[in-house]
């Protein structure tokens, strides 16, 4: 194996350069080469000062996370660390692309920092459920002083060149030729006589620190709900006032290790992975060709098109966007300005930013105007007949070679794609609510949908920073398919005399970002009852099937947006309330459909709700309409809010073990029947086995 680590000397100034593709993983090689690279610079003595530097699109990218499941082996990142600090001649860092967790501490390492104007830093360990483990807690807090360091190392956030700078952290921001300004600092230092300056020395400013404890200790027990790593973080980074240096390294190289053995960090190093892993489709060949998208259109300005309008007038694409008439189209502009402003307001975003981004989408009435478009997304009501006579004329006036995609839930993709000529060049984009924010995207292929479709697809989610996710079609897709079974056992428990609290109560315990009666009354309890009205003819024999929320849509009560639901809201307080008349409207119910009062205890609300939910998973990745179980982790996580510390659905069931989820589905069948209760036959088979989810993804995907 060549080392990704080599030395350039051509004059008094030795540059350190790693080259590990993709994006410089500090991995057990590279760790090992930077150790031989500057003890051999220390020996050699005669290089003035040095540079640590790296090739291809970024600096160092953090630690090697596909070696955390791995013994350490040493050199440790820390000792490596160690060993530059102690250099006898100025070490400067020329920083560029993202320098992340273990990346951005090699450069607190270094004596000096020198950044691209583009680059960030960051310590986003806490995502990885680790905290800075490479002297990260030590020597931020000592370079910024305490509070600085707990923003940064806490909130997981990278911060820009122009941040760091004016925090301290980096001392030029180079404008030009990153290595030609990062050298000609340093051979200014070595001129002026400048030495080494080690972070380590330095002592930490401890003035108004108690107060930034007590808020990142609240944050991590509210925003970070169940986790221990960050509370771990700020043990270490307390550590960096009360302990000497090197005592306060050891604590945390001590509480970093034992955090990367959690199932917190396991499973959020499994979510790390599995979104990256999404784009990659067993089959496509690597050249597959893909399908250039410049510019994008967009039928149908409602809740959705406007969203997804958003998402490509974001990413830099020209949107152009149709509706059916003026009002409809005025009112989408007047909502996409308003979310706009809303980010205006926040300070997120400059009334200029805000102007440039309406720039980039255009309203219009004629469906002619998507002739040039690339990409046509089509957000017009769920109705087969109307979906089917849009895409009979988008292909008629698209470009050839255009992709035509529908963001339908839940018709059949392959049925609407027949009515083309080209369908081969359609495909689902199902888009997730409100679709300017939550980061899902399921990428529905048809039968016939060509393989540069597909990729293209893929790619062009990343640009517009979704994490697509590719489903087969059946009803509902990966996503909302899950959701039935879960939402189905849930409203059937208020039947049997359970509020909505006690139910969604378990659910946000186990860290579910919202029970899923909350969710139903976020989302509109109407949307989803529409639609198992349209499939009546499918829908099982059972009258209790979703009959609490029958009775709420009924009554009017739609959710938030009547303000009443299952629960009842009162303007102006984002709280939500029980509300005896949500339970005196169930529990006539229960009554007219003669089910008994016996209410679930918080261990069976948990199971009967959660065994469901991965026993669909399981039939999906059978039927072959998810690829992995790993994808099935990444639509819950990124699309449904289950805890991305518990790893998605199949992870967390592989971890609690399959074979208590078939007992509790035999279970229950015992007590229901067998219409609900029938465990998936890949369920049965993984734990006769003794297979996990995880296995099956590596003799499958
Ligand atoms: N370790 C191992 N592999 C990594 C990696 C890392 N730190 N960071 C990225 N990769 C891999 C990805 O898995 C992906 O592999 P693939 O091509 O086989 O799928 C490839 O590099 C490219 O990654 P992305 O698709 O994410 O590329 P982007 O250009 O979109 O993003 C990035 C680049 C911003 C660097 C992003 O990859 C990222 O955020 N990486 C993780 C950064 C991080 O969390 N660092 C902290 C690590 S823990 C640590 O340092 C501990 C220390 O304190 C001791
Ligand atoms: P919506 O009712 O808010 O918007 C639909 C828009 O399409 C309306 O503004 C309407 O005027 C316009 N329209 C109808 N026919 C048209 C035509 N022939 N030409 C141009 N414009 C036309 O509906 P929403 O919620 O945005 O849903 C759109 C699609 O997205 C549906 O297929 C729905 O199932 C799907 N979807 C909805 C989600 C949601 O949470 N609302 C989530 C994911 C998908």
């Amino acid at each position: 194996m060549t080392n990704p680590v080599t030395i350039e000397r051509k004059d008094e100034i030795a540059v350190v350069w790693t080259d590990n593709p993709p994006v410089n993983a500090i991995s057990h090689a590279v760790r090992l080469g930077l150790m031989e690279a500057f003890e051999s610079l220390a020996k050699e003595g005669d290089a003035k000062a040095i540079i640590l530097a790296c090739k291809g699109r970024t600096f160092f990218a953090g630690a090697d996370i596909s070696e955390f499941d791995k013994p350490v082996q040493a050199p440790h990142l820390q000792d490596v660390f160690d060993t530059i600090e102690g250099m006898k001649v100025p070490v400067v860092a020329a920083i560029f692309g993202t320098a992340l967790g273990g990346g951005m501490e090699a450069t607190l390492a270094c004596h000096y920092r020198v950044a691209d104007a583009k680059a960030r830093l960051g310590l986003p360990e806490l995502n990885l459920g680790i905290f800075p483990g490479a002297g990260g807690t030590q020597r931020l807090p000592r370079l910024i002083g305490v509070r600085g360091a707990l923003d940064i190392i806490m909130t997981a956030k990278p911060i820009s060149a122009s941040k760091a700078k004016e925090l301290g952290i980096v001392d030029h921001i180079a404008g030009g030729d990153l290595m030609a300004e990062a050298k000609a600092y340093a051979r200014k230092l070595v001129e002026e006589g400048k030495g080494p300056r080690p972070v380590s020395r330095l002592s930490v400013d401890g003035t108004g620190v108690e107060e930034a404890f007590a808020h990142y200790e609240a944050f991590a027990k509210s925003r970070l709900k169940g986790r221990t790593s960050p509370l771990k973080a700020l043990q270490a980074v307390r550590a960096a006032m009360d302990l000497p240096f090197k005592e306060g390294l050891a604590l945390e190289l001590k509480l970093c290790l034992e955090a990367k053995d959690t199932f917190e960090s396991k499973a959020l190093r499994h979510i790390f992975f599995a979104e990256r892993k999404t784009r990659k489709i067993p089959g496509l060949p690597e050249d597959t060709a893909v399908h250039e998208i410049a510019n994008v259109g967009i039928l149908g300005a409602g809740t959705m098109g406007g969203g997804i309008a958003m998402c490509f007038a974001n990413a830099g694409l020209p949107v152009t966007l149709v509706e059916a008439n003026e009002d409809n189209l005025k009112r989408g502009l007047a909502t996409i300005e308003r979310n706009y402003e809303r980010t205006v307001k926040r300070g997120r975003l400059s009334a200029k930013q805000k102007n440039a981004l309406m720039a980039n989408i255009r309203g219009s009435l004629d469906m002619a105007n998507f002739a040039d478009c690339d990409l046509v997304i089509e957000a017009v009501f769920e109705n087969m007949d109307l979906k089917k006579e849009v895409f009979r004329k988008l292909d008629s006036i698209c470009k050839q070679g255009a992709i035509l995609a529908t963001n339908t839930s839940t018709l059949d993709v392959d049925e609407i794609a027949a009515e083309t000529k080209r369908p081969e060049y359609v495909l689902g984009l199902h888009f997730f609510s409100p679709a300017n924010i939550m980061p899902l995207l399921e990428v529905v292929r048809g039968a016939k949908t060509d393989a540069g479709v597909l990729k293209s697809a893929l790619q062009v989610g990343k640009r517009i920073r979704k994490i697509p996710v590719v489903s087969g079609i059946c009803f509902g897709f990966i996503g909302n398919r899950m959701l039935s079974p879960y939402g189905r056992e849930a409203q059937r428990m208020l039947l049997e005399g359970a509020s909505p609290k006690d139910i969604d109560s378990v659910l946000e315990d186990f860290g579910m970002a919202m029970g899923v009666l909350a969710v139903y009354d976020l989302a509109g309890i109407d949307v989803g009852h529409k639609i198992r009205e349209a499939m009546r003819d499918n829908k099982p024999d059972d009258p209790t099937f979703f009959a609490a929320g029958a009775v709420m849509n009924d009554a009017g009560r739609f959710g938030q947006k009547t303000g009443t639901g299952f629960y009842r809201y009162e303007k102006g307080t984002r709280g939500r309330f029980e509300d005896p008349d949500a339970l005196a409207l169930i529990r006539k119910t229960a009554e007219d459909l003669g089910v008994v009062q016996d209410p679930p205890g918080r261990e069976e609300i948990f199971e009967r709700c959660l065994y469901p939910l991965v026993n669909e998973g399981a039939n999906i990745l059978d039927e072959g309409i998810a690829l992995r179980a790993s994808d099935i982790d990444v639509v819950w996580t990124a699309g449904y809010g289950f805890p991305r510390h518990k790893g998605g659905p199949m992870f967390w069931a592989d971890h609690i073990g399959l074979d208590k989820i078939l007992a509790g589905m035999k279970k229950y069948r015992e007590k229901f029947g067998p219409l609900f209760w029938e465990p998936a036959p890949l369920l049965e088979r993984l734990v006769r086995e003794g297979k996990t989810f995880a296995d099956w993804d590596k003799e499958n995907a």
